[in-house]
Parts: C-alpha cells; sequence; structure tokens
C-alpha cells in the first residue's frame, strides 16, 4: 500500500467486459449446470462462449466450445502468415484488439541496443511488413527491442477473467494476472482477427492446490519445475491447470505468470490463477488500477465457485518446497537441488557451467531481478566473480529502464553480467556463441522454460538444465553443476569461505516502474488506416502476397491424380517441416518446398520419393507435385490414420492447397488439421471402409461423384482408374465410399475456396 500509484492509463480496450460476462456466464450455467458449481477456467471459458443461449450440452474432452476471445497476441515470426491470410478477409481492421511484438529475429551477440540495431537490418523487410500492416490494420505494433510477447502482455494488456489467445506456445503466461490465455496456431488468430467463432474442444480441469508459503531460495520457478516433474511433458495435455489454496495469496503476481508460463511444457492448454490482491497491486503498479478496481468488484466471478469439481487434484505444499533443477534436454526431468549434485556425478557429465542465463519471458520480473541482484551485491562485497558466463535478458524495456534505475544493472555488470535486448534471443537458438567448439559437450544453467536439444545455440551437445533466476546465479558464481549454494561455500578475495545468504527482493519497484524509452511505445491505434500500403518488397525470397484460393468450379472433380499414399505416421512436421524452413513462412511458394517431405511412401518405402506419372521417373514430393500444378492437373493425398497430428502448424493445409490438392482421403485426421484443411478449401474425405485405404496406389486416377449437393453427413463416392498390373494400357475402374465432417458452414468454405474466401465475400456485400 505504501508504493506509488501511478497516473492511470487508458483501460477501455483492456478492461473486460464484466457486466456481459457475468451474464453470459450465469445463462449457461443455469442452463446446462443446473446451477452447479463451476471451476474458474470453465466460468471465464463458458463467459466467452459465441452462443450461450443455443448451446444445450457441454462434455468436457468432448464438446467443441466456439468462443469468443478478447484479445490476440503475435509474435513477429509467426504473424507473418496470419498477417498474409487476413489481408485476404478484405476487413478494414481486426475485430478483437491485437498486437505484435517483434522479440523472435533479434540475434544475442554483442548485447542490447547493438543486437536490436543488427537486426532492424537483417529483419527489415519482416519488420516492416508488420509494421505496415499493422498502422492498416489497427493493430499495436511492438518494435525490435520493445520486449518480450508475454511480459509485455503481462504488463499492458492481460486482465482477470479475460480470455485471450495469442501465437506462441507461452501464451498461458498471462494466467499469473488471472486472464484465460492460450496459445495457437496462425489460423486461429485469423479466425479471431475476422470474427469467426474460435474452437476449442472444452477441456478438463486439473486443480493445482497450493499451501503454505515459499522459504529463503525456493521461488514460484520451483513450483513448476517440481509440477514438471510430477506431471511429465503430456500429463497437462487437454486439460487447463488451476490453481487454488491458501498458497496462492503468497505469491506475486509475476511468480504466478512465471509458474503459468511453463505449464505449456506439461502440454496444458493454459494455466490460471484466481484473482488476488498481488494482482490487484501489480495492476495498479502497471498504471491499470481501472481495471483492478472493476476486477474487485466482480470478484465472485474470478475465482471458482464454492465446492467446484476439478478432474484431477495434485497439492504442494510451498513451505515444504525445495529449489528444483530440470533437465537436461526436457523439462520433466526434475531433480531437487540437494540431491542434483549426486545426479551430475551418477551421470558422469564434467561439473562445469560454461554460461548462466537469466531473464526471458519466463522469469524477468522486478522480483526475480531484484532477488538476484541480492545475491550478485553478496559476491560483489566479498570481491567474487562468475566463474561462468553470465547474462541477462529483460523481458522489457520497462524491465530494463527500472533495473538501471535502482541500480540492479551497475551491480550485475560489475561482476561481468552481460545485458542482452529485451528480446527472446538465446531462448529461441538466436544466440551467436564464441565460447564453443561446434558439438562440444557442455552445460548451461538458465531461467528460460524449455530445454529441448538445439533450443539454446544450435549445438546438440549443450545440456541446458532449467531453475529459477536465483539458483542460476548463484551457481554460475561457482561454475560448477555440484554446487550448492544453500550448503557449500566458495572462497572470497582474502582466501576466506564465502556462502551465499538467503536471496531476498521487493515484489514491486520502490519508485515505481520507469516507462521505459518512447520510441518503443507502441503505435497508438484507435481504428485501422485503410490507405496504408504493406510493405513487401517485390523481390523478397521472406514474404511473398497469398492470392485467394480459387472457388470451386460446382463440377464433380475429374482425372484427379494419387501423388502419394502415405504410409504410417503423417505429422505436420511430415508435411511442413520447420528448422531452417522457417525463416520462408512469409513465404508460401518458397516454404511450399518442403511439402511432404518427411513423408513415407506406402508404394515405395522411401521417404518423399514419388513416381510422376506423366515422365515416368522418380522425384521429389514437392518437385512432382509442382510438376502436376505446372501442367494443370490436381492431385490428391491417399492417407493412413491420424493424419496431420502434432502441432496447429496451418503451413501443413495452406501449402497442399497452393500446389494443387483439393482432397485428402484419409483414413482418419487429427481434428487440428482437418480444421485447418477445411479452412483453406481441402475437402478430407475418410475411408467409409478402413481397409479400401489398400485398394489405392500412388499414380490412381480419380474422380468424384456427390460433391454437386454435398450435404452434412451425405457420403462421397471416390471413383477410381488404375492400371491393370498385367496390362499397361488398360485400366479398370470401381467405386468407394467415403464420408466427411464437414458442417453447412464449412460447405460454405470449400465452395467458395476457402474460409477467408466466404469472409471476403461478405465484407463485400
Ligand atoms: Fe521468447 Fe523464449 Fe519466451 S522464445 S517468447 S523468451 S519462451
Amino acid at each position: 500500500s505504501k508504493l506509488p500509484i501511478p497516473e492511470p492509463k487508458d483501460c477501455s480496450k483492456i478492461t473486460p467486459n464484466y457486466a456481459k460476462l457475468v451474464e453470459n456466464l450465469s445463462i449457461v450455467q443455469k442452463r446446462i449446470f443446473g446451477g452447479q458449481p463451476l471451476t474458474l477456467a470453465e466460468k471465464i471459458l463458458y463467459a466467452h462462449l459465441w452462443n450461450p443461449k443455443e448451446i444445450n450440452k457441454i462434455v468436457k474432452g468432448e464438446t467443441y466450445l466456439q468462443l469468443k476471445p478478447d484479445r490476440v497476441a503475435m509474435q513477429d515470426a509467426s504473424s507473418q502468415t496470419v498477417i498474409l491470410q487476413f489481408m485476404l478477409a478484405g476487413m478494414p481492421e481486426t475485430a478483437v484488439p491485437t498486437s505484435i511484438h517483434c522479440d523472435h529475429l533479434i540475434e544475442a551477440y554483442e548485447g542490447g541496443d547493438k543486437d536490436v540495431k543488427t537486426a532492424e537490418v537483417t529483419s527489415k523487410e519482416i519488420f516492416d511488413f508488420l509494421k505496415s500492416a499493422s498502422e492498416k490494420y489497427g493493430i499495436e505494433f511492438w518494435k525490435p527491442g520493445s520486449g518480450i510477447i508475454h511480459q509485455i502482455v503481462l504488463e499492458n494488456y492481460a486482465a482477470p477473467g479475460a480470455l485471450m489467445i495469442g501465437t506462441d506456445s507461452h501464451t498461458p503466461n498471462a494466467g499469473g494476472l488471472g486472464t484465460i490465455a492460450i496459445g495457437v496456431g496462425g489460423a486461429d488468430a485469423v479466425d479471431a482477427m475476422a470474427d469467426i467463432p474460435w474452437e476449442l474442444k472444452a477441456p478438463k480441469i486439473i486443480g493445482v492446490k497450493l499451501i503454505g508459503k515459499l522459504n529463503d531460495w525456493a521461488s514460484p520457478k520451483d513450483v513448476i519445475l517440481h509440477l514438471a516433474g510430477k506431471l511429465t511433458v503430456r500429463g497437462g495435455t487437454g486439460h487447463i491447470i488451476e490453481y487454488f489454496g491458501t498458497g496462492i495469496e503468497t505469491l506475486s503476481c509475476t511468480g504466478m505468470a512465471t509458474i503459468c508460463n511453463m505449464g505449456a511444457e506439461v502440454g496444458a492448454t493454459t494455466s490460471v490463477f484466481p484473482f488476488t490482491s498481488s494482482m490487484h497491486s501489480y495492476l495498479s503498479a502497471t498504471r491499470r488500477h481501472p481495471v483492478a478496481k472493476q476486477a474487485t468488484s466482480y470478484e465472485s466471478y474470478l475465482k471458482a465457485d464454492v465446492n467446484a469439481n476439478y478432474d484431477q487434484i495434485i497439492e504442494i505444499n510451498l513451505s515444504e518446497l525445495e529449489p528444483h533443477i530440470n533437465g537436461p534436454f526436457t523439462p520433466d526431468l526434475s531433480t531437487p537441488l540437494s540431491k542434483f549434485a549426486d545426479f551430475v556425478t551418477k551421470n558422469g557429465w564434467k561439473d562445469e557451467i560454461k554460461a548462466g542465463l537469466i531473464g526471458s519471458c519466463t522469469n524477468s520480473s522486478y522480483q526475480d531481478m531484484s532477488r538476484v541482484t541480492s545475491l550478485v551485491a553478496q559476491a560483489l562485497d566479498k570481491g567474487v566473480n562468475p566463474k561462468s558466463d553470465f547474462f541477462i535478458t529483460p523481458g522489457s524495456d520497462q524491465i530494463r529502464a527500472t533495473m538501471e534505475r535502482d541500480g540492479q544493472t551497475e551491480i550485475l555488470q560489475k561482476v561481468g553480467g552481460r545485458v542482452l535486448a529485451n528480446a527472446c534471443g538465446p531462448c529461441i537458438g538466436q544466440w551467436k556463441r564464441t565460447d564453443i567448439q561446434e558439438n562440444e559437450e557442455n552445460a548451461i544453467l538458465t531461467s528460460f522454460n524449455r530445454n529441448f536439444k538445439n533450443r539454446n545455440d544450435g549445438n546438440p551437445s549443450t545440456m541446458n538444465f532449467l531453475a529459477s533466476p536465483e539458483i542460476v546465479t548463484a551457481m554460475t558464481f561457482a561454475g560448477r553443476l555440484t554446487f550448492n549454494p544453500l550448503t557449500d561455500t566458495l572462497v572470497d578475495k582474502d582466501g576466506k569461505p564465502f556462502q551465499f545468504s538467503n536471496p531476498s527482493g521487493d515484489e514491486l519497484p520502490k519508485h515505481g516502474f520507469e516507462k521505459g524509452r518512447e520510441f518503443y511505445e507502441p503505435t497508438q491505434v484507435s481504428a485501422g488506416n485503410p490507405s496504408t500500403q504493406i510493405v513487401i518488397p517485390s523481390d523478397s525470397n521472406r514474404l511473398q502476397l497469398l492470392e485467394p484460393f480459387p472457388i470451386w468450379h460446382g463440377s464433380e472433380f475429374h482425372d484427379l491424380r494419387v501423388l502419394i499414399k502415405v504410409k504410417g505416421k503423417c505429422t505436420t512436421d511430415h508435411i511442413s517441416a520447420a528448422g531452417r524452413w522457417l525463416k520462408f513462412k512469409g513465404h508460401l511458394e518458397n516454404i511450399s518446398n518442403n511439402t511432404l517431405i518427411g513423408a513415407l511412401n506406402a508404394d515405395n518405402e522411401k521417404v518423399n520419393v514419388v513416381r510422376n506419372v506423366l515422365t515416368g521417373e522418380d522425384g521429389s514430393i514437392p518437385e512432382v507435385a509442382r510438376y502436376y500444378k505446372e501442367n494443370n492437373i490436381q492431385w490428391i493425398v491417399v492417407a493412413d490414420h491420424n493424419y496431420g497430428e502434432g502441432s496447429a502448424r496451418e503451413h501443413a493445409a495452406l501449402q497442399v492447397r497452393y500446389l494443387g490438392c483439393p482432397i485428402i482421403i484419409a483414413r482418419s485426421f487429427a481434428r487440428i488439421h482437418e480444421t485447418n484443411l477445411k479452412k483453406q478449401g481441402v475437402l478430407p474425405l475418410i475411408f467409409k471402409n478402413d481397409d479400401d485405404y489398400n485398394l489405392l496406389s500412388g499414380g490412381d486416377i480419380i474422380s468424384t461423384v456427390g460433391i454437386i449437393g454435398l450435404e452434412p453427413g451425405k457420403d462421397v463416392t471416390i471413383r477410381i482408374r488404375k492400371e491393370k498390373s498385367d496390362d499397361k494400357k488398360k485400366f479398370e475402374e470401381f467405386d468407394i465410399l467415403t464420408k466427411h465432417t464437414m458442417s453447412e458452414n464449412q460447405i460454405e468454405w470449400f465452395v467458395m475456396g476457402s474460409a477467408l474466401n466466404l469472409i471476403a465475400s461478405k465484407q463485400k456485400s
């Protein structure tokens, strides 16, 4: 209460319409649940239903909820295709408040502003494109250097009881401020921006009961490091993690954000905390007390109902929690600090830490930085310097400026700490590392959230261990993996033993947050500006305007060729690989050169090799698909079970459509990919008789009966012409039956060529 309360900013666009949400919730809770108590996550989701008066049944794990998010946030890598698709919708501006954050495309090398300047040159065309599109469509644009998406969202946009989606898997960070914030693929973001209901299968809810109070060295990060060990990387799939219990009132808002952020590592849809006094304080400190005031008046909406039922409950006693270290290579390999030295010795790892890295979207709060500074100040006082390289990534310019004003940066730099740009940097492989040889085995310790192989520096032999910023910092001074700062000593400048005392720090800055540099303020937008030209250089190989896909020709399909009959697992990674292809995300033609390159051909048991029936020669899948396209031959894919499982990557649908595929016939589809195909105007058909998969081969000629007059639930006949194996000049012909899951609305997408074409046509009429 002694903290200064700064002038509030305009909160009209960031305050949820609580009255409306509560009204919606009450309709759903009465009609569908007979007034039964609900969890907080259920309440927020159901309050955001598109059709609260029409939905008749909600079965968790089965029903698709049609939702209306309050906000969309995107980072610079994923937003490119979203914008390119949104351009096709023909809308003057986005239907919901949207922001773009330039944080992924900045490489950490020399540190701070220098690295931002370099990125402004190397990725100029991407930033110019996103900036101009933001101006045109009324999107708030946060330029490179302004900060990391999730920190900026927490500081500016998150609000208790709101629903937001973001094109980044750590979007759940905003759950620390009571927001249901879900990471999605680009096609989902386009839905919300274009005013189409956004679909989510009603998740189950894991309740995590927190009791007690963290002590000494334990921090909020240890809650999630410990929980990840319990749940494993798949334990949260299809669930929202909702925290409750007396322990939550002892946590800072930013600490809760850290916990929610890393909930992504157990596969949870998102994580959320109920409204607490620390959220109130954080909203006030970040100039949003009007939001805090409103939230206070709707407090009962912002917590679970008494006796709400969780699908599973886990209890954690904060008082007993000790620091944890997770890794290497997977975030759920969790080891309590007291057992970590043994773990290292048992594995025979070299007892050395090459670098300690703190900050990122996960752990760069004022509280994190002030607790870390308290440790560094102790070491400085005793003349002890870090043995490993020490890097600090502030999550935003506001944090960077506040750290500088309060002297934290100076202390960190005095011991050799290097402050990097307010950007993702080493967390996403944007780290020009010079201290190791290629493929050299080495260990780093980070306060980040993810530690898959190659993630930080592209070196598969770098072992990344995850810990709290306090543990990372203290262990960086020792430079040894077996060092336990709670029990072990170092040697000070006088040769005497030095042991760290407990870290301490302020939850929020005593003198308020500094605003950060003015030029990092986002573009202030009240509406789109239709006259703005979107900037795409004509010779760019990273950006390309999308052309609307052609509308359905109104006839049955004739003489389509089976490009490939895929055998076994075919994920979105097999259909549109990531890695080096990521830089072409904004260029459909170029990224299409990776189409299906991971798919296994059932005819020849080879990956990415198919027969070109026009030339009689074998070629790669993208090559042959292009050849067919150039010769005006449309093609189809025949696939096995669960085709398109994995991520929500919309390129897996966009690319096949772009290269000339109107139909995919599979034994079954993964749900998100099936929807993505429908959105891009591709018909996903399912064999009625599973064994009919065996009747098809690459090169078969396909026609349809039943596309004219296509209706929900009505089967489509596929007429197959095959070369007779004994006489290549003769063909045999037979029919098989397929079914589909298209709704009336989705059939309209198909008829119009894509969901976006349909929106565009409605805009024009
Ligand atoms: Fe960026 Fe790493 Fe967070 S990539 S958004 S800092 S998880």
